[in-house]
């Protein structure tokens, strides 16, 4: 029997992107696979009073199971309200939906909003699928996010390491065909912890700094779809101190490099209302159960090094929401 969101206590994302286009700030759209990231990610939201998009991937479902996430998302606005929110504003959304079948069951299943990602599809079956995909969910009053344009990374793996940019001259006709509630772009993001590679980057005080994000293409889509909501995946800034934690306690990431939060800020600003975070979350987890285990090599129990994880990733989620994406304080009740 399906499962509406509403009776979950969960949202859509329709008012709160567009409070969030007009007060110019954007929605933390955080991944979570396990218990641990969930009460991390509501006590970070009810902290600083923000609504929050819990998302899940095809691989999260595949490693969790998409019913105990869903009653994972179901607990967090349980536990939300048990933290003293009384109205929590909570997305749980399907983040990169490959098929009809994938979003048509998360719809069906209490989830509030789908990603349909044909991004790596011919333009007119990337506008079909989606199509399809809104007029489903639409009828559950689900919200769709559809993609144009390609990121480097997981989406790309066929072709090179580049990325496509999306093209401002098809967005109008895209949107207005599909029907779909927020659109992401792509304008120099990309998924994971090596978004650039050291030697795309300059060096300004000892620190790599990547390449700019392409804001005059953002600015252009602005024009064309005046208010209507933009979505940036791949948003992780990869902070140097959780690598250099890692790599301080047996780990060996090398070269990871993200996206400066000055521009995720200064993009959050204009109708970019959806930021995607993953990878940041999992470096946070990483580098604290890495120190944890090598200052205390006796434990073994998951609780004594989940614990301190959580909690470095709350204070990461925090530091997101106040001071990168501007989202504390923007709930409506
Ligand atoms: O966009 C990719 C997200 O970071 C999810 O990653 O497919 O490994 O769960 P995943
Ligand atoms: P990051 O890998 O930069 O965290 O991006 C996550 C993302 O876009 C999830 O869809
Ligand atoms: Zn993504």
């Amino acid at each position: 029997m399906a499962t509406s969101y509403k009776e979950l206590g969960l949202v859509n994302t329709r008012e709160m992107f567009a409070k969030a286009v007009k007060g110019g700030y954007a929605i933390p759209a955080f991944n979570f696979n396990t218990m641990e990231q969930m009460q991390a990610i509501v006590m970070a939201a009810v902290e600083t009073k923000s609504p929050v998009i819990m998302q899940v991937s095809k691989g999260a479902r595949n490693y969790a199971n998409g019913t105990i996430l869903r009653n994972l998302a179901k607990g967090a606005v349980e536990y939300a309200k048990e933290l003293g929110c009384e109205h929590p504003e909570i997305v749980l959304h399907l983040d990169h939906g490959d098929t009809f079948e994938l979003c048509k069951d998360c719809i069906d299943n209490g989830f509030s909003s789908v990603m349909i990602d044909g991004s790596s599809l011919p333009y007119e079956e990337n506008i079909a699928l989606t199509k399809k995909v809104v007029d489903y969910a639409h009828k559950y009053d689900v919200t769709v996010e559809a993609e144009l344009g390609v990121l480097a990374g997981v989406e790309d793996e066929v072709a090179s390491e580049e990325s496509h940019y999306t093209k401002p001259e098809e967005v109008i006709d895209f949107a207005t065909r599909t029907g779909c509630d927020s659109l992401a772009i792509s304008i120099g993001t990309s998924h994971g912890a090596h978004k650039f590679k050291p030697e795309q980057c300059k060096l300004v005080n000892g620190v790599l700094v990547p390449p700019p994000l392409a804001f005059d293409v953002l600015h252009e889509i602005e024009k064309k779809l005046p208010g209507f909501p933009i979505v940036l995946h791949g948003s992780s800034s990869v902070p140097q101190e959780e690598v250099k934690t890692i790599n301080q306690y047996g780990g060996k990431l090398e070269a990871a490099i993200g996206i400066p939060e000055e521009q995720l800020r200064e993009a959050a600003k204009s109708a970019v209302c959806k930021i995607n975070i993953d990878s940041d979350s999992r470096l946070a987890m990483t580098a604290a159960i890495r120190k944890y285990l090598a200052e205390n090599p006796s434990h073994f129990d998951p609780r004594q090094y989940l614990k301190p994880a959580r909690e470095n990733m709350k204070k990461m989620y925090i530091h997101k929401i106040v001071n990168v994406l501007g989202s504390d304080n923007k709930l409506s009740k």
